[in-house]
């Protein structure tokens, strides 16, 4: 059938209609919101990057939780900003950490209400930035591994329902879970960065967790973007080593790679919008060259359509309200 019998402006004439075809459909509980966590009592730090997020300490994560829970928003996903560090990242692996002592607090008053999902990595612990122990001039692979799984055990014995590695290294998931099954919690899903791109789109969040790469790059860790195929066996390795869902990122540049994750595996997609992403749409606006809501919608929506079962966003809260409102 062709014009004039058929005419494809008909389903877009009236609201109603258009919202009864609507075929991609983004939840509140779709979203997951990150939370940059510092010590100290009463801070609530704007990130000068990242304008309109904070590091919070752990008081102010409370009371942040009480705002999530209230609109709908039923996942969190923790970093630590610590001002105390060493070279191997070990100061994360002690229960009165900054992250885990927030996880206490939040599981003490929130329960299950509100699903805790803590990044793992030694980043924002090394005095030198890197996400592992360094040796000869190279983040180690498996020496990490030991104060990976260590500092996995402590979020989990602190009440984090789901670890999120994200170092892009070899064997993180099966030798976390190994780790996490001899302690007991075999019930803890692992959520890997199974693809993440070593990106410029990371910059506002290394000044978020005070993070300055002493000397290089990630670049022997993290994905080339210059590759179309490297993915699928990053996400088939996590796979077989048993995570439960995977996580990729960034997502704005990569929704190629989210659809085809979503056409070959059989397996949550968690993407993640990240640091990047969300100052590039708050700069524009802030110069009025766009809305930054309606922009922001937008994004979300074609992640969601690319094949994103959920999405970390920094906009979660005002994306939220927008859904309510609608
Ligand atoms: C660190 C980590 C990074 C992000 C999440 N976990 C930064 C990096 O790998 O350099 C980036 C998140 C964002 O940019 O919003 N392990």
């Amino acid at each position: 059938m062709k014009y004039p019998e058929s005419r494809l402006r008909r389903l877009r004439y009236n609201k109603n209609i258009r919202s009864l075809v609507q075929d991609v459909q983004l939840n509140i509980s779709d979203l997951i919101y990150p939370i940059f966590v510092c010590e100290g009592e009463n801070i609530k730090n704007e990130i000068e990057s990242l304008k309109g997020q904070y590091r919070l300490s752990a008081d102010k994560v409370i009371e942040k939780c009480d705002e999530l829970i209230e609109i709908g928003i039923k996942s969190i996903l923790l970093f630590g900003v610590s001002s105390k560090k060493d070279s191997n990242g070990e100061i994360a692996c002690s229960s009165t950490s900054i992250v885990p002592s927030t996880i206490k607090k939040i599981k003490k008053k929130y329960k299950d209400e509100i699903l805790i999902i803590a990044d793992l990595c030694n980043c924002s612990y090394t005095n030198h930035g890197h996400c592992g122990t360094i040796k000869d001039g190279d983040v180690d692979n498996d020496k990490t591994l030991k104060t990976l799984c260590d500092q996995g055990l402590t979020l989990v014995k602190s009440g984090a329902d789901v670890l999120a590695p994200s170092d892009m290294m070899d064997g993180r998931v099966s030798k976390i879970r190994e780790s996490l099954d001899k302690n007991g919690f075999e019930k803890i899903p692992i959520f890997p960065y199974s693809v993440k791109y070593a990106s410029s789109f990371y910059g506002p969040f290394r000044d978020a967790v005070d993070n300055n790469l002493e000397g290089g790059d990630r670049k022997t860790h993290q994905m080339d973007f210059k590759n179309s195929y490297e993915f699928i066996r990053e996400v088939e390795y996590d796979i077989n080593e048993g995570c439960d869902a995977v996580i990729i990122k960034p997502a704005l540049a990569y929704l190629d790679v989210i659809s085809k994750v979503k056409e070959n595996f059989n397996i949550p997609i968690i993407a993640y919008s990240v640091s990047g992403e969300y100052a590039m749409v708050n700069s524009a606006a802030e110069k009025n060259l766009v809305d930054e809501l309606e922009l922001t919608m937008e994004i979300i929506y074609s992640i969601k359509r690319a094949g994103a079962t959920a999405i970390v966003t920094y906009s979660a809260v005002e994306i939220a309200k927008k859904i309510l409102s609608n």
